[in-house]
């Protein structure tokens, strides 16, 4: 083979490699999907590549980092957040599947529950208190509702707030600090 072949053959195989690299980054490349949901009392719009959790939309996409990331899978409740009022662990939920709801995140809420986990010190490093916070908050209204927990002793009955309620229904909250008997009686006196 000449020179001249030589070159000819060798750009051929070049050019079908770039083409193939540009194809499979093509077949790879998400496809984004348009969220509209509010945030905070604020409309918010997000293109989002559909895997991505609403945790991750929510720091990552809009730099609400007060939502924090524990565990990642559904263990600790760092992650917790309401939407449309009920609370959820947002590690476990995909953004995309909230179009239209109302979220609300530590950075939003005001609620006296939380004067009373200063009052109580409910918390030592605080890496778990937005959760904590905004689990309580949803708690609080769960039993308002009279929704009963699994240590509610007659189901017949409104259940009452009591520290057997609080425990059962925050035990979704990990605190690796040990502040549980401050976040316990914060609930109780915002409860009560
Ligand atoms: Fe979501 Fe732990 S980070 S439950
Ligand atoms: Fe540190 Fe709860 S205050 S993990």
């Amino acid at each position: 083979m000449g020179r001249r072949e030589f070159l000819i053959a060798m750009s051929a195989v070049v050019g079908s490699f770039a083409l193939g690299i540009s194809l499979a980054t093509a077949a790879i490349a998400p496809t984004l999907a348009p969220l509209e949901f509010t945030v905070n009392g604020r409309r918010t719009r997000l293109d989002l590549d559909p895997r991505v959790t609403l945790l991750d939309a929510l720091r990552e996409g809009l730099g609400l980092t007060g939502t924090k990331k524990g565990c990642d899978h559904g263990q600790c409740g760092a992650c917790t957040v309401l939407v449309n009022g009920r609370r959820i662990n947002s590690c476990l939920s995909l953004a995309a599947t909230h179009h239209g709801d109302e979220v609300v995140t530590i950075e939003g809420l005001q609620h006296p529950i939380q004067a009373a986990f200063l009052h109580h010190d409910g918390f030592q490093c605080g890496y778990c208190t937005p959760g904590q916070v905004c689990s309580a908050v949803a708690m609080l209204e769960e039993l308002r509702r009279g929704t009963p927990s699994y240590v509610t002793p007659d189901l017949q009955k409104t259940p009452v707030l009591s520290k057997a309620e609080v425990r059962e229904r925050m035990s979704g909250n990990i605190c690796r600090c040990g502040a549980y008997p401050g976040i316990v009686a914060a609930i109780m006196e915002a409860g009560a």
